[in-house]
């Protein structure tokens, strides 16, 4: 029996009701593949941040750091400046704990809905850079409020950031049965950064000689996730266009609530944080009306993350049963969230 260490980061809005049915499945399915989770919950997010002006201590950070994963819920509220939040304590674990591979999986389950009247076989992963690019922080404001305002966000690409993060995609494909990997960014404008992740997909794939590659700009990427998705395997891109592109991907597959994500740190340097991909979801918040189908599919990759890959599919194939079923009746999150642990349990 082997027991594991996870730091819970619920969060704000929806977070912390998606994270309670996750951690139930996550339960549910622990016992049966002879692994125990040891939980500890960080309060962390708009009530701290009130409380203490905290957004995530130092101290705490290296607390978070000691276990071997992280479950995290949403970030963000309306009663906290844009940014303080999302960049203080989201960006700043994706940051610290060097997760590079944003990984992002899109798939249309049978049965499910899509506002494509004909999708087709839709089964991609995307793999976002998280550590770089324009999330990095590197800009300022000057004159600010002044009609002489100045503000700058500059995207940071480093050879060695973008180098590992290609690496990873191209591994991701090779493990693939489509071997298809497709670099999107927006090289005949964004010369600089452009060129950068284009010469180094053409040097990684040297070392790939099996994966077929393909190129698109960010615009057209847009157009062929709706008017064609199925020609998607792996698609590699940038912290921002990666961003849009999931939110994207996730309507078209279901919607958001069924979005799962891994903040990845491939090299096992810091512990990895599983999320959904959409946010805290003011509007929804504390009625019980939200989907935590993404979080609960969240826990699964983390299981897959944590070698545990039987009970990951425990979760996906309740997961896929309980889409299968679903009627259009309106049930709460935790109705969800129940219905689906008792199916993963057996
Ligand atoms: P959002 O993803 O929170 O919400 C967008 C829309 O999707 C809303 O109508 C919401 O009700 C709906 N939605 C989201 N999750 C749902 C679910 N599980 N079930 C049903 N409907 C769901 O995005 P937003 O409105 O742009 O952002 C709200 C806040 O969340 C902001 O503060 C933002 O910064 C933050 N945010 C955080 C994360 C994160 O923690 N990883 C991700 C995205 C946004
Ligand atoms: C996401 C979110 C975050 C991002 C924000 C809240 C920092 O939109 O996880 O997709 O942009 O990465
Ligand atoms: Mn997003």
């Amino acid at each position: 029996n082997k027991n594991f260490t996870l730091a819970v980061v619920p969060g704000d809005g929806i977070g912390p009701e998606v994270t309670t049915e996750a951690l139930k499945v996550l339960d549910a399915v622990a016992a049966q593949h002879g692994v125990t989770f040891e939980r500890t919950e960080y309060d962390l997010g708009a009530k701290r941040w009130h409380a203490t002006g905290e957004t995530l201590p130092d101290t705490e950070l290296e607390e978070i750091r000691k276990h071997d994963a992280i479950l995290l819920g949403a970030v963000g509220d309306p009663s906290v400046p844009s940014g303080v939040l999302e960049r203080g304590l989201l960006l700043k674990l994706r940051f610290t704990l060097d997760h590079y591979v944003n990984l992002r999986p899109s798939k249309i389950y049978p049965s499910v809905g899509s506002p494509l009247a004909n999708p087709g076989e839709v089964d991609f992963v995307v793999v976002r850079e998280g550590t770089e690019g324009p999330y990095i922080g590197n800009g300022g404001a000057l004159r600010v409020g002044t009609p002489a305002e100045i503000a700058t966000e500059v995207s940071v690409n480093t050879a060695y950031g973008v180098e590992r993060v290609v690496r990873d995609a191209f591994a991701r494909a090779q493990a693939r049965p489509r071997k298809k990997l497709t670099l999107v960014h927006k090289n005949n404008v964004l010369v600089h950064a452009g060129h950068l992740w284009t010469r180094t997909v053409d040097k990684v794939k040297a070392d790939f000689p099996e994966i077929a590659v393909d190129y698109l700009h960010v615009d057209a990427a847009t157009i062929f996730l709706v008017t064609d998705p199925a020609r998607f395997d792996v698609i590699v891109t940038d912290n921002l266009f990666g961003d849009i592109l999931t939110d994207l991907a996730a309507a078209i597959t279901g919607g958001i609530g069924l979005a799962a994500s891994g903040n990845i740190n491939p090299d096992r340097t810091a512990p990895s944080m599983f999320e959904p991909v959409h946010g805290s979801a003011p509007d929804i918040a504390g009625q019980q009306k939200a989907d935590p189908t993404a979080a609960i599919l969240s826990a699964a990759l983390l299981l897959e993350h944590l070698g545990l890959a039987e009970a990951a599919k425990a979760i996906e194939d309740a997961v896929t049963a309980d889409i299968e079923e679903r009627t259009g009746s309106v049930r709460t999150t935790a109705e969800v969230g129940d219905a689906i642990a008792k199916r993963a349990a057996g």
